[in-house]
């Protein structure tokens, strides 16, 4: 009787498709799961939102902190277990959207990280691991309104999390390679390469070896401090300090944090 509704629901949809993708902006099925719920649609149009803001930005604007924080918590962050040793997102959990759905960062270091890359020319970028894409979207968007012909690829082995991706494919220079992992680009030279995807010691090795040392402007590393990796035969931190380490002729380290040596963190890498 549910599946009979439900398959009911979604032939209205199917039909009435494309006046309402003409009313809202985008497309309202799902490939995936069907039918998005009416808090993804309005996560998507308060997404959409801040995606113009941040094309149709001032110069002003793009080099301002407290812009790049707003449109960062307007977009929601993911609704994320908190670090090992209990720490959360305190002020920002205001911020967290419920259904889950979100930028999987904390807005503080990641606006402090995003206004960072406002200030370099990057032609090109490849985020490895990108779940919802939200990152995706938002960092390109701001590379695109530095550089408008800029090209972002968003790599994952897996698209079952992957929101509205072409919605946002019609204004920005987005590209994704799903499945896949960074090894399909083994030896390729990337402005950008930001590093989110297998947090082992092993997968984020691999990355640096794979993309990661062949980046032509920086290299970005995500949960620096993710202690909650360290099982992982060290995780993203043994990586990040072993990068440091025997890089540390070609790129200049700097971390974005708000929990320094416990939670999160963005590890740069900015080629000397
Ligand atoms: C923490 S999430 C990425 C978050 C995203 N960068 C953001 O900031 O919102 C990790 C993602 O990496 C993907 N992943 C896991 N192993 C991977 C690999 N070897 N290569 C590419 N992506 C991978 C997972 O499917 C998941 O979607």
């Amino acid at each position: 009787m549910r599946k009979q509704a439900l398959n009911i629901c979604k032939s209205i949809i199917k039909w009435f498709r494309k006046p309402i993708v003409k009313l809202l902006g985008f497309n309202l099925v799902n490939k995936h799961t069907g039918v998005y719920t009416a808090q993804d649609i309005a996560i998507a149009q308060n997404f959409s939102k801040v995606i113009k803001n941040i094309l149709t930005c001032s110069e002003t604007e793009l080099h301002s902190y407290d812009f790049i924080l707003r449109q960062v918590t307007d977009c929601k962050i993911a609704n994320m277990p908190g670090g090992p040793g209990g720490e959360n997102f305190g002020k920002w959990e205001k911020y967290i959207n419920p259904s889950g759905i979100g930028l999987i960062q904390s807005p503080g270091e990641f606006a402090e990280f995003a206004l960072y890359l406002t200030d370099l020319k990057i032609q090109n970028a490849v985020e490895i691991g990108v779940c919802y894409g939200l990152t995706g979207y938002f960092l390109c968007a701001l590379l695109q309104r530095v550089n408008p012909s800029v090209k972002y690829y968003m790599v994952d082995i897996s698209e079952s999390n992957l929101f509205c991706f072409d919605l946002f494919a019609n204004i920005l220079n987005i590209k994704k390679y799903i499945p896949a992992t960074s090894e399909f680009f083994e030896g390729e030279k990337f402005d950008f390469v930001f590093i989110d995807g297998d947090h082992s010691y092993q997968g984020v090795t691999g990355d640096i070896l794979n993309l990661g040392q062949h980046a032509q402007v920086c290299v970005a590393f995500h949960d620096v401090y993710g202690h909650e990796y360290d099982g992982l035969s060290g995780g993203v931190c043994r990586a990040w300090q072993e990068f440091m380490a025997n890089y540390k002729e070609r790129f200049k380290a700097k971390v974005f944090s708000e929990y320094p040596d416990k939670w999160l963190g963005i590890g740069v890498g900015e080629k000397i």
